[in-house]
């Protein structure tokens, strides 16, 4: 018997954090590195939202909280879901935890058995099937690639279903193709989830306000009410208030689930930081103007980053709705070999060779579940993007 558990001999470590790092020890070693791997946006989180951590500390709100958290923080997360999404709940329908990764860890850990069927569209956020195999439970791919401008086709979903399915996860807008499903694309896949009762839907909301062309975002409980009784409705400030660091996550869903994943919560980390969900408060209760100022300056990244990467470049690039990632094709440069002679084989070996060749850190799309693909996260600085651009263009005119 191995001192490791076999839980753990199941799962893969993050190949968006190994790849910062690796990106991270080339810059410490002298090299020119621009990481456009990780998932942060790059603003300070606001103003408004650091005085109100501060004030927190000073006023003594630094002890243990509700496990589920304060409930002013669960209050302001009810008017958040009743103002931005029309779902008319309580603080009691309401759940805080340390980032939304842990809300999804404690709702997929405290619902699966082995042998239950997990429904995934790929490509997909990488932690989602390695929580599912950390449960004993069978992640079900469900193909939304470019073809379909990476979204999930009610039929797939409906060929996807079967006897075991618990759970279907939706991510929109989507990491790690900027994908956003607008009402009445929801509204396809909700027709098929009320023929099968015994799905559940995880919706994972988190990039919510990044959506662009003046599109709106929607969520499936909001289309589909009937579905509010079997949905769980993720969302966070780490995205929408450039709060990765602070560690608050939050949901809305069923009772009975809520109450297993405070079970959980209690056992495992307790309540989020004190300061944190302060801070939460003033972010989902404060002026939320500068958003579209974020938003304005995310588009505008987007679209400077698509027209380089589609510009002659042999790459092609969907243009995304929501989100901060571009999702290219490298497919018509595979086979062939990088102007430094490495052999590009596989999306993996080529932004290795950008890696190693240009210092232009990107992830490779099989680790998202769709190979021929990679990912490039534009929450960086126009004048960095501009910069990585040209180095992608440079080195994509070189293969050969
Ligand atoms: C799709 C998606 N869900 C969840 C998360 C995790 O969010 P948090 O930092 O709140 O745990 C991320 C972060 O990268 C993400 O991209």
């Amino acid at each position: 018997m191995g001192f490791l558990s076999d839980a753990l001999g199941r799962i893969q470590p993050s190949a968006t954090i190994a790849i910062s790092r690796k990106a991270a020890d080339m810059a410490r070693a002298g090299r020119d590195v621009i990481s456009l791997a990780a998932g942060e946006p790059d603003f300070d989180t606001p103003r408004h939202v650091r005085d109100a951590a501060i004030r927190a500390i000073n006023e003594g709100k630094t002890r243990y909280t509700n496990v589920d958290g304060i409930v002013e923080l669960k209050e302001a997360v009810a008017r958040k879901f009743k103002r931005d999404n029309g779902l008319d709940v309580t603080a009691a329908d309401c759940f805080v935890a340390a980032g939304g990764k842990q809300v999804i860890f404690n709702a997929l850990l405290a619902t699966l058995n082995p042998g239950d069927e997990v429904i995934i569209p790929v490509p997909y956020w990488v932690s989602y099937p390695e929580i599912v195999r950390l449960c004993d439970a069978t992640p079900v791919h469900a193909v939304a690639d470019a073809s379909t401008g990476f979204k999930l086709r009610p039929e797939t979903l409906e060929a996807a279903i079967t006897p075991r399915t618990k759970w279907l996860i939706l991510n929109t807008p989507s990491n790690p193709t900027g994908a956003a499903y607008t009402a009445g694309e929801l509204r396809g896949l909700a027709e098929v989830l009320m023929r099968h009762p015994h799905v559940h839907i995880l919706t994972d909301d988190i990039y919510e306000v990044l959506v662009y062309d003046g599109g709106t975002f929607a969520t499936i409980a909001q289309v589909e009410p009937a579905l509010r009784e079997r949905t769980l409705t993720m969302n966070g400030v780490s995205k929408s208030h450039a709060m990765t660091g602070w560690r608050i996550g939050y949901c809305t869903g069923p009772r009975l689930l809520l109450a297993g994943m405070l079970k959980l919560q209690s056992q495992s980390t307790t309540n989020p930081s004190s300061i944190s969900q302060w801070a939460a408060v003033a972010a989902l209760d404060g002026p939320q103007d500068f958003l579209k100022e974020w938003r304005a300056v995310f588009q505008g990244r987007r679209d400077l980053v698509v027209a380089g990467l589609n510009a002659n470049t042999g790459l092609d690039c969907l243009t995304p709705q929501g989100a901060f990632y571009v999702f290219p094709s490298v497919r018509r440069l595979l086979g062939r070999t990088s102007g430094g002679g490495a052999r590009l084989a596989t999306d993996e070996d080529f932004v290795m060779a950008l890696l190693e060749e240009t210092g232009v850190a990107l992830v490779h799309g099989t680790a998202f579940g769709l190979p021929g693909h990679m990912r490039l996260s534009y929450a960086a600085s126009n004048a960095q993007l501009e910069d990585a651009v040209g180095r992608i263009q440079e080195f994509c005119s070189k293969v050969s």
